[in-house]
């Protein structure tokens, strides 16, 4: 169970004060939802104003929901509402100390935001990429600052898992990790250190366990029902691996088992075959309505 979200001593933020979030999709709106009720201005960023406000709608929706359990308080949460800014432009992010990166996970799209992003910034802003298994070390060589970037990887859904991965790219100095290391405990966090290594810790060993549930579903070994109560009720996880894969978008997916398959070059992590056809066919998970269950009705329906 999380423990209560309170709001920080400002004391405790070292000098960041004012954070961009770029991309308002499942990952970026729970860290603006984190970091505002941790006290901070957010500036929150993607290319469509539509998706802006249905992140808004989804932040508010959370809030209320922790505001029910009493996790937080009415006016903690509409404290923080009003620290959530959103915007369609970079230059709103002039006087952000940090901005952290949560577009698609697609190496082009990132590259392509670094290079609009850096011109807007300060020259000593930080930026942090919520990358699931990309080399930080490799995107950082894209901007103008490589010292002052890292990885600052949430899991999801961001306001209750307790964990943020922190990734050092070969450049990223002390004073970067001090800030972000602080700025993920003042989230109540708990920071995990990982080496630049594909995937990182926690994706390296959660999704082969996804994509090997994917093939035991291909090869027939059982059926999305009892792969997933298999799980559930036999290794005690919160949800069954398919029903997590679309939690996590197939996408998703897929684009972090490619980055193990070519960045470790072992074929134990080739993408299982069903994954690359869900993919291709927009099966998406829970965001596209579709994926190893369908979401259309009250309930989650098996697809196989
Ligand atoms: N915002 C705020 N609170 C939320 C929330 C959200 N988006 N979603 C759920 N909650 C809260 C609920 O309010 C509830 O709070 P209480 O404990 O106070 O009642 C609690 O979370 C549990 O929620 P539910 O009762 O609705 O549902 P549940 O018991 O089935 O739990 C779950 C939902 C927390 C998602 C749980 O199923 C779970 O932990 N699943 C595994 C998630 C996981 O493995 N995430 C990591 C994915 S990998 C990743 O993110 C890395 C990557 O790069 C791909």
């Amino acid at each position: 169970m999380n423990a209560p979200v309170t709001i920080k001593d400002e004391t405790a933020m070292v000098d960041i004060r004012e954070i961009g979030v770029i991309g308002a999709g499942q990952m970026g709106s729970g860290i603006a939802h984190v970091a505002s009720l941790a006290g901070y201005s957010i500036k929150l960023i993607d290319i469509s104003q539509d998706q802006l406000d249905k992140a808004i709608g989804t932040i508010q929706r959370n809030m209320d929901r922790q505001v029910k359990r009493e996790k937080i308080s009415a006016d903690d949460r509409d404290a923080a509402m009003t620290r959530i800014e959103t915007g369609i432009d970079y230059s709103s992010l002039k006087d952000a100390d940090l901005v952290i990166e949560a577009a698609t996970e697609n190496e082009n799209v990132k590259r392509q935001i670094f290079e609009t992003l850096c011109p807007a910034l300060r020259a000593d802003a930080l930026i942090a990429t919520n990358t699931s298994s990309i080399s930080i070390t490799r995107l950082a060589s894209t901007t103008d600052r490589p010292h002052k970037f890292i990885g600052l990887h949430f899991m999801n859904p961001v306001p209750v898992m307790e964990l943020v991965e922190i990734i050092r790219g070969i450049a990223t100095d002390v004073q970067t990790f001090d800030a972000v290391k602080s700025v993920a405990l003042a989230m109540d966090k708990t920071p995990a250190v990982s080496e630049d290594c594909p995937a990182f810790i926690v994706n390296r060993i959660l999704l082969p366990m996804v994509n090997e549930a994917i093939y035991t579903l291909y090869e027939g070994v059982g059926s999305v029902e009892a792969i997933d109560t298999s799980m559930k009720l036999g290794a005690h996880h919160p949800m069954g691996p398919l029903a997590l894969a679309d939690f996590i978008g197939l996408d998703t997916c897929l684009a972090i088992m490619q980055v193990l398959y070519e960045g470790l070059a072992d074929t134990k992590y080739r993408p299982c075959p069903l994954l690359v056809k869900y993919v291709e066919a927009g099966w998406l998970g829970r965001k596209t309505g579709r994926g190893f269950y369908d979401y259309t009705g009250d309930e989650p329906v098996p697809t196989r």
